[in-house]
């Protein structure tokens, strides 16, 4: 049989939640309780990039994520794969003599390589890039041809949040009402130049990995909070109208308002679940305080922050100016230490990165 090795390479961006999913209704479908927006980031800085091959020598699927193999085992790249397969097309590379029927896929075993260029789950919502690029790189390379939405719903199989990066700009993931899935999907609410003074700046607290996964943290607040119930049945769905308001009139006193409020009631949820869930630390907190008590003096915000599931600060400047501002601000409060220094000189310029 001749040899042959077939490629596909994708980048996505990582996305940050500004009303944030928290609770499943359907785990295996990773269906959630409430629909939730986010803003996806520009791919320079925080990406998974991801290369698959396909080729009759291979016997297995395997993936390495950062260079180091790790076990496919797991349902959701099964599912993603799976779901891939199930729509995979006719290939055909004359160039390189090769001929792929729609129903080899099924034979066929992929190499999956995925590099993130940002620290991986600690709270930075790696695993939203690196799902929907998988999804949208294994889609290119069996020449699938549905929709985004499609994709999307595809995506939220490996993890909720991916669905959400399968397009850039604003994304609302509308949780949908059918058992099976079928239209709990992404939608864009504006693309990427729509708001484009925005600065969103990242203030790695801590590149730990975080202690409590997404997956468990948020099957304890279902099981056990009260107040989650609360805020899907009766805050999220008001927020999530005037969120789409906000977002769509460049409304900047509103979108931090909601932000922050949305952040600290999903901090809430965690601390009213029992055992109780910290994903923020005393610098998240000082750094909340920072933010608040400008935002008061200046009588109008400046500066929305969010936090995921980890302890790293998400802050969103009004634009450049408030931007230059914050980082000052910052800087004078968490002055740098002698290793973030040394690490600063020799490049890593992440602490820094808009
Ligand atoms: O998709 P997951 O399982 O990584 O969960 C993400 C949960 C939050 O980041 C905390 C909120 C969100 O909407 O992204």
């Amino acid at each position: 049989e001749p040899q042959w090795v077939l490629m596909a390479t994708g980048r996505s961006p990582t996305n940050i939640a500004v009303i944030k999913y928290w609770g499943k209704r359907d785990e295996a479908l990773i269906l959630p309780v409430n629909d939730s927006i986010s803003v996806t980031l520009d791919p320079d800085h925080l990406s998974a990039t991801t290369t698959v091959a396909a080729s009759p020598a291979f016997p297995s699927d395997r993936m390495w994520l950062n260079g180091k193999e790790i076990e496919l085992s797991g349902g959701r790249f099964q599912s993603c794969l799976r779901e891939i397969r199930k729509r995979a097309r006719d290939v055909e590379d004359k160039k390189k003599g090769i001929k792929i029927k729609k129903e080899d896929w099924e034979k066929l075993h992929v190499h999956i390589a995925s590099y993130n260029n940002f620290p991986t789950a600690a709270g930075l919502a790696s695993s939203a890039a690196g799902f929907a690029c998988l999804v949208f790189t294994l889609g290119k390379l069996m020449n699938v041809n549905e929709d985004y939405g499609e994709l999307s719903s595809i995506a939220r199989q490996g993890s909720g949040s991916a669905c959400r990066s399968i397009y850039g700009g604003f994304v609302k993931w509308c949780m949908g009402k059918n058992d099976n899935g079928s239209d709990s999907m992404a939608v864009q609410v504006v693309d990427e130049s729509h708001w484009d003074e925005l600065v969103i700046i990242i203030a790695v607290v801590s590149s730990k990995q975080k202690e409590t996964s997404s997956t468990s943290g948020m099957r304890d607040s279902v099981e056990t909070s009260p107040l989650l119930q609360y805020r899907a049945q009766t805050v999220v769905p008001g927020r999530i109208l005037k969120m789409e308001e906000a977002i769509k009139n460049r409304d900047f006193d509103s979108f931090a308002r909601l932000t922050c409020a949305d952040s600290n009631q999903f901090h809430a949820v965690c601390l009213d679940t029992s055992p109780p869930i910290f994903y923020m630390n005393d610098t998240s907190h000082r750094i909340i305080s920072l933010v608040e008590k400008w935002n008061h003096a200046e009588g109008t915000p400046q500066v929305a922050y969010t936090f995921d599931a980890g302890p790293n600060a998400v802050l969103i400047a009004r634009n450049r100016k408030t931007a230059t501002l914050l980082l000052q601000k910052l800087l004078y409060c968490f002055p740098p230490q002698d290793n973030d220094l040394d690490s600063y000189m020799l490049g890593d310029k992440s602490i820094l990165s808009d």
